[in-house]
């Protein structure tokens, strides 16, 4: 499946995403318990805009993300994934975090790193398969990969799914297109958002 880039206008797909993982989920993804949607929302809405958020989308719908969020003093990115339960176990999770090092390394990072809680599983062996050293403390596990810097295949990465990306666009703008006449030529009531970009 295609991991794209989420365009910033488009970060509240994002918490409709993050808002419908459960509430165990939530601790997971973010480390602590009791995460609310306000919260979600507030915690989209001020992410930086130097901020990358890498997303696998099912029409309108983001379906699994990446956040990577890179540290301009050390250096360091890092990331927080998450995918809808009823997507996961189809290796997501690893193609995002694939893409999260492709898009970090294309930044400058000089290190991809991720926490997650220490009885987080499916993360540790996520990140243990993607080469990463997974460090424990109490509570939490650490887990950090050194990265290279660009090259000509990380840079045609990126660019080849921004190219994806405006395919795909391309094909639903033309599929809309196709519905809307479909709909006139019937006198029917156009698709709903059919006249939307
Ligand atoms: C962690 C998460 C992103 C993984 O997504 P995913 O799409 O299922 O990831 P993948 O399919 O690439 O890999 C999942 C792997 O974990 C394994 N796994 C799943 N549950 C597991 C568990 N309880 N114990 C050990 N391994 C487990 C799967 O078997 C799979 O390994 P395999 O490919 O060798 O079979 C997803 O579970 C999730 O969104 N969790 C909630 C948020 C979260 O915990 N985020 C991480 C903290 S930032």
């Amino acid at each position: 499946m295609l991991i794209r880039r989420l365009p910033r206008p488009d970060r509240p797909r994002y918490a409709r995403h993050l808002k419908r993982l459960s509430e165990e989920d939530r601790r997971r993804r973010f480390g602590r318990a009791g995460i609310e949607d306000g919260w979600i929302d507030a915690h989209v809405a001020g992410l930086s805009e130097d901020d990358l958020i890498l997303a696998a989308c099912r029409g309108d719908e983001v379906i699994a993300a990446a956040h990577l969020a890179l540290d301009p003093t050390s250096f360091i990115a890092e990331v927080g994934l998450s995918v809808d339960e009823d997507q996961r176990a189809g290796g997501l999770g690893a193609d995002l975090l694939r893409q999260a090092a492709v898009f970090a390394r294309n930044r400058g990072a000089g290190q991809l790193m991720t926490l997650c809680l220490s009885d987080n599983r499916a993360m540790v062996a996520l990140a243990r398969r993607a080469g990463m050293a997974v460090a424990f403390h109490p509570g939490e596990a650490e887990a950090r990969l050194e990265l290279d810097p660009p090259d000509a295949l990380t840079l045609g990465q990126e660019m080849s799914t921004g190219l994806f990306a405006v395919f795909e666009d391309w094909a639903g703008l033309i599929e809309r297109y196709h519905g809307l006449i479909a709909a006139a030529a019937q006198g029917a009531a156009p698709p709903p958002g059919g006249a939307k970009g």
